[in-house]
């Protein structure tokens, strides 16, 4: 296992390029399950969570080929069985995204339950119910789902409760559906449009993708399709809290800022300068930076994804912040870690009371999620003395080459064996 080894103190200055989304390219590898012909994918992010995605894709006879550093091909002409296995599920939950597409094709699917996480309990009962009402019968088995269907038929489906994978898998499987379906209370973050828009390439009929309300008419087959997969806001907004953290000056290129409005409002109210073009966002300032308070919300609302590294910003911030999460029940895991740090933050139900201290200082930490281990480095950039972020694993799951990019703005990181 390896680990991070940050000297902090240093501000960052540069250019850094973002790459595609890990939450866009994840439902687009799956929607390949729904045809035989090739789907080519360009700016597919090389990530921990993408391998064991080809993994489960290839477990199931799908072959897939990275065609360059970019680029993969995946055709599902030869899918041997429509097991998820637990194995992977438990190591990456976005593996419930085969659940729609292969239901769709092959009139079967089994899945591992997800169970918990680092980050909470993730149902996926909002999945199961809408495939019920397309008229799958879902029992469990041993820690499975299975979902079956001769032909799923379109419904009208009132989501309880918005689910962006959730919203992705029924999507998916109503493309193979008989006739029309309509999803309400549909989550709208960009990686759903994205998707939408993969779908329609391979011959679905979608409309309203990005609104609560999305009409899918069934079509009885897809074929092949190319797609660029939209750049990570998620990453984007990392590296853009890693200038204001540092007090330093980076310019975040092939970024979509569009997608960040929530984060970039929050980050000018703490009193940085943000400057955006259609595809690239500039962060800088060295004053003092100010108490925020965020509440996470989805999309278009301030993401959960960007909670911790905000919180580890607020944590050296002048005054007080209240960062409430409404999206996960569990995902303070950072904040012990910011504490061991210097950090002064309370945690009361789902707020965390955040009073800025003037400074962290480095210390041996480590998560136990993505987002939390992405907070532990920012707080490491900012910090006096040496931090070692232990884990490193998690990170990669969802950031190609942090350490290597953030080198290049500067900072004194390097990735050691354990
Ligand atoms: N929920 C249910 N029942 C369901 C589905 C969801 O109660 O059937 C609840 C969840 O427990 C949670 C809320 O609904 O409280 C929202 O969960 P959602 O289903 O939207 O999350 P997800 O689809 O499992 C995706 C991202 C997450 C991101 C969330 C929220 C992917 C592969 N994952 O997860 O990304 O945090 O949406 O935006 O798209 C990450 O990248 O670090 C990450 C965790």
């Amino acid at each position: 296992m390896d680990r991070l080894i940050i000297r902090g103190g240093i501000p960052l200055r540069g250019r850094v390029e973002v790459g595609g989304a890990k939450n866009a390219a994840l439902p687009e590898m799956a929607a390949s399950l729904l045809t035989g012909e090739s789907i080519r994918l360009h700016r597919v992010p090389q990530l921990g969570d993408v391998k064991t995605f080809i993994g489960l894709l290839s477990h199931l006879g799908a072959s897939v080929e990275r065609d360059d550093r970019e680029t993969i091909s995946l055709r599902a002409d030869g899918i041997g069985q429509c097991e998820a296995p637990y194995q992977l599920v438990r190591t990456m939950r976005a593996s419930v995204l085969v659940l729609g597409p292969l239901v769709a094709r092959f009139g079967r699917a089994r899945v591992s339950l997800p169970g918990g996480c680092a980050i909470g309990p993730r149902p996926i009962n909002l999945h199961l119910a809408a495939l019920e009402k397309m008229g799958a019968t879902v029992s469990l088995d041993a820690g499975y789902v299975e979902a079956k269907a001769p032909r799923l038929r379109g419904a009208r489906i009132t989501f309880d409760g918005q689910t962006v994978t959730g919203t992705e898998n029924i999507m998916m499987a109503a493309a193979l559906a008989d006739g029309m379906t309509v999803l309400e209370n549909a989550a709208c973050e960009p990686e759903v449009v994205d998707l939408a828009e993969l779908l329609n390439r391979m011959g679905a009929s979608i409309e309203g993708a990005g609104t609560p309300t999305i009409s899918i008419e069934g079509v009885s087959h897809l074929h092949g399709a190319e797609h660029e997969v939209i750049p990570d806001r998620v990453e984007t907004g990392t590296f853009m809290v890693a200038a204001a953290i540092t007090g330093g000056d980076v310019t975040v290129n092939r970024c979509l800022p569009g997608h960040l409005e929530a984060i970039t409002e929050k980050l000018r109210e703490t009193g940085v300068v943000v400057e955006e073009t259609d595809c690239s966002i500039r962060v800088s300032g060295d004053g003092p930076l100010r108490g925020v308070s965020v509440r996470t919300h989805p999309y278009p609302g301030f993401a959960t994804d960007m909670q911790a590294q905000f919180m580890a910003l607020m944590s050296i911030a002048q005054g007080s912040s209240v960062i409430t999460e409404t999206v996960f029940e569990n995902r303070f895991m950072h904040v012990n870690e910011l504490v061991r740090m210097g950090a002064d933050i309370k945690v009361i139900g789902t707020a965390a009371f955040v009073h800025g201290v003037p400074v962290l200082s480095g210390a041996p930490v480590m998560a136990t999620d993505l987002r939390a281990s992405a907070s532990l480095v920012l707080a490491g950039l900012a910090s006096q003395g040496i931090t070692t972020v232990s884990r490193v694993y998690h990170l990669d799951r969802g950031y190609e080459s942090i350490e290597r990019k953030l080198q290049g703005l500067g900072a004194d990181i390097e990735r050691v064996a354990e």
